[in-house]
């Protein structure tokens, strides 16, 4: 008999640096707090939850997953500043959706700072940077006040009430790349800075809070085991490195 290895690999999960916050990929410790979230009621209440550690754990597992197989998925959101878990955000799509859909669920103790709404800029500034789409989606529970908010705030459209699995009475809405693009630029002001997995020193034109472009200063190819490749700026009309684009 002849055994044939091939090399393990671990997924590259991209790093977006906002504002605020780190959307990056998971780790172990991040389980307790996301499992913390996932059992309170009042987070879970348009959710499919609550539920415990061992489904919190499955659920991790998954939305790594959808990187490797989709080529984009969710991240763990973390405070830029305390290094704090603070939840989850990003893109998902399953059977039968109608398209990628944008997703947040922040750590209840966090909410009304405006940190779901910069992390769903970011998400969607990813999606229409990186991914082959030209339209990015959300949906959500019509009395999910939050995140309907949210969607409107970002320009997305009402697109109708969807009534079938996960999207029973949800609002769905969507937002096209060409919108997304004509979005008001954004007032401009310079950050340097330092996140926990890398040394950002560069100036980097960076928007203010409250403008439609501020949630992205960075996206960074930097999956725990890729030595790092070369950041990537990703504002609006910046110049932007191609040198490497995730699997889709
Ligand atoms: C929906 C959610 C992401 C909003 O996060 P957030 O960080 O509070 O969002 P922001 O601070 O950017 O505020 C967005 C809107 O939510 C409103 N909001 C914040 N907390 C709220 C609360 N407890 N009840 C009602 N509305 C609230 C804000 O006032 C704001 O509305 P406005 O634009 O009219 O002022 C957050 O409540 C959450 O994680 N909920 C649980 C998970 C979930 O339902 N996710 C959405 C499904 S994809």
């Amino acid at each position: 008999m002849t055994l044939t290895y091939g090399v393990p690999s671990r997924c590259d999960i991209p790093t977006v640096v906002t504002s605020r916050l780190i959307l990056r990929g998971w780790r172990p410790e991040d389980l307790a707090p996301y499992a913390a979230m996932n059992a309170d009621p009042e987070t879970m209440r348009y959710l499919d939850g609550p539920f415990g550690v061992d489904a919190t754990e499955r659920l991790v597992t998954h939305l790594i997953g959808m990187w490797s197989l989709r080529g984009h998925g969710m991240w763990a959101v973390e405070d830029r500043g305390s290094g704090e878990f603070l939840g989850r955000a990003g893109s998902y799509i399953a059977q039968g959706w109608p398209g990628i859909e944008v997703a947040v669920s922040i750590r209840r103790d966090h909410w009304g700072r405006g940190l779901g709404t910069e992390a769903i800029r970011a998400s969607l500034e990813f999606g229409f940077e990186r991914l082959p789409v030209d339209e990015l989606i959300t949906s959500t529970h019509r009395d999910n006040t939050g995140m309907n908010s949210i969607a409107h705030r970002l320009g997305m459209t009402f697109r109708g009430v969807a009534d079938v699995g996960p999207w029973r009475a949800s609002n769905v809405y969507a937002i096209t790349r060409a919108e997304w693009r004509s979005r008001p630029p954004a007032t401009t002001t310079t950050v340097a800075t330092t996140t926990s997995m890398a040394t950002v020193t560069t100036a980097t034109s960076m928007a203010a809070a409250t403008t439609p472009a501020a949630a992205l200063l960075r996206i960074r190819q930097s999956g725990p085991s890729s030595g790092g490749y070369p950041s990537v700026d990703c504002g609006h009309g910046e110049q932007r490195s191609r040198k490497r684009t995730p699997g889709r």
